[in-house]
């Protein structure tokens, strides 16, 4: 779309949509998504919301690979969409997350696998797909190993741990003629999408530099990046690349242009035993004198606040004495540490800046200490600017200078609502279930050409980060 066509549209929603902004003069478009399909919203002037369910010739048949968080995430789908997709087999370590997964899908016996590699022992392929949604040092060899079985995979990210991997997987899917998408579900997310296509539009004239932040939140953090899968760097991979693989991810697909080079600083400064307040125990289920006093209390977190519940396979249940007993559990203690006295690694703080092709420049922070998540956003264009927070951003033009706010209620659309990722998690797998039946792998926008791209800036800005110096991507 052009600069003035965009206009056209954004006018139209001033006058269409009858609603009053939050800021006084201020237009505001809702309930309306960009989308690559058919058509223009009369409304907002972007492309329309289409249903999450696939248009498919038939229910493409995946085995999920890894039945925790995310591999749980993708097969809920198929309950859904049974008309897009059918979970036929299930692999994992642990026997409980398998049959849980396989017992909900009806899975036969002989499709339920521990390990990855007696689902390709068989020497067969068993269905059309797989989902790949192992811990992040186990995603390279299922991947190669798919491929050469003749299987197109939905790949979590980050894709591999280090960049050779990471082209290796991309040689193989070009060599096989396969299909893989990696899961960088945010851009298939309704408010990444059209903030993307009103830049593209020229809404703001030339994008000439962006700042982004992640703000973690001080729980999330403590939960992923002290205490659980992804405190160690070396175990799992650095966080820029765990956590923030979607961000640079994001900056590259809206600048639309090659990243040069990047400068990355950061630290783990306070997840550590030297700041250990006194008389704090291993385990905070063992009487911390701490306890009301510290907002990373366990306990807290988990029994009473009731936040990031997944990882201790409670069925639904959040009934405190489970959750304490789970805490104690051997199994899952891990999570009861205090967190002065972790075995983790991960800078709590973290900046990059990049400079893309043409001069654009991009700044990026990733910070523990926040109240709340919510990816910011501010883009400036020479003709204009965008400031978003995930739930809405505003367009600001520098002739008219009334601002316009697009705001998607996901929530008010069902379907979206129950989809993670502002509803990019099951529109990832839409896109991906029909490119799979078109055997198509440009129906996607995280094919594994791009989203490599991605993790060639993390590992640079890791570099960068150990070494002091710029690095050249
Ligand atoms: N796209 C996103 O936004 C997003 C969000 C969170 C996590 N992730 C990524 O998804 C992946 C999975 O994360 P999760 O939160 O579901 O973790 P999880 O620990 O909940 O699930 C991983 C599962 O893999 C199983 N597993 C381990 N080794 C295995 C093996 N050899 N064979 C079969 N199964 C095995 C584990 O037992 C576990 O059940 C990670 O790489 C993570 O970084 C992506």
């Amino acid at each position: 779309m052009k600069r003035r066509d965009f206009l056209k549209g954004v006018s139209l929603a001033a006058v269409g949509t009858a609603l009053a902004g939050p800021q006084a003069g201020a237009a505001q478009w809702m309930g309306s998504a960009a989308d690559d399909t058919k058509g223009i919203d009369p409304v907002t002037g972007l492309s329309p919301v289409r249903s999450l369910n696939p248009e498919v010739s038939h229910p493409v048949s995946v085995i999920i690979i890894g039945c925790g968080n995310r591999g749980k995430t993708y097969a809920r789908y198929a309950e859904k969409f049974p008309n897009g997709m059918k979970v036929v087999g299930v692999s994992d370590i642990l026997e409980h997350r398998k049959n849980y997964l396989g017992d909900k899908h009806g899975v036969q016996a002989e499709m339920r696998f521990g390990h990855y590699r007696e689902v390709f022992a068989t020497g067969k392929k068993l269905a059309d797909a797989v989902v790949i949604a192992t811990p992040d040092d186990r995603h390279y060899e299922p991947c190669m190993m798919a491929l050469d079985l003749g299987y197109d995979v939905l790949l979590e990210k980050p894709v591999a741990p280090t960049a050779k991997e990471c082209k290796a997987i991309r040689e193989k899917t070009k060599k096989t003629g396969r299909i893989v998408a990696v899961c960088h579900v945010l851009r298939y997310s309704p408010y990444f999408m059209a903030l993307r296509e009103v830049v593209r539009s020229g809404a703001i004239g030339e994008v000439v530099s962006i700042q982004h932040m992640e703000p973690i939140q001080y729980a999330h953090m403590s939960h992923s990046y002290v205490r659980g899968n992804w405190r160690s760097s070396k175990e799992t991979t650095p966080i820029i690349l765990a956590k923030s693989c979607h961000d640079l991810d994001i900056l590259r697909w809206i600048i639309d242009k090659p990243c040069k080079s990047i400068s990355a600083d950061g630290s783990l400064t306070f997840f550590k035993a030297e700041n250990a307040p006194e008389g704090a125990p291993k385990y905070c289920t063992d009487g911390c004198p701490h306890q009301g006093k510290c907002p990373y209390d366990a306990v807290e977190i988990y029994t009473r606040l009731k936040q990031h519940l997944g990882v201790f396979d409670l069925n639904g249940s959040k009934d405190p004495a489970l959750i304490m007993s789970r805490l104690k559990d051997p199994r899952y203690n891990s999570y009861a540490r205090c967190v002065f006295h972790c075995d983790n690694d991960q800078p709590d703080h973290y900046v990059a800046d990049m400079v893309f092709e043409g001069n654009v420049t991009a700044s990026f922070t990733m910070d523990a200490f926040t109240p709340k998540g919510g990816r910011r956003t501010r883009i400036m264009g020479t003709m204009g600017y965008i400031e978003g927070d995930m739930k809405e951003f505003t367009v600001t033009d520098f002739l008219t200078r009334t601002p316009k706010i697009w705001n998607m209620k996901v929530a008010e659309i069902p379907e979206y609502a129950q989809s993670g990722h502002g509803g990019g998690d099951y529109r990832l797998v839409r896109d991906f279930l029909e490119a799979v039946d078109r055997q198509d792998a440009g129906h996607l926008s995280s094919s594994i050409d791009v989203s490599i791209e991605s993790h060639l800036m993390g590992f640079a800005a890791e570099r960068s980060r150990r070494s002091g110096k710029k690095e050249k991507i």
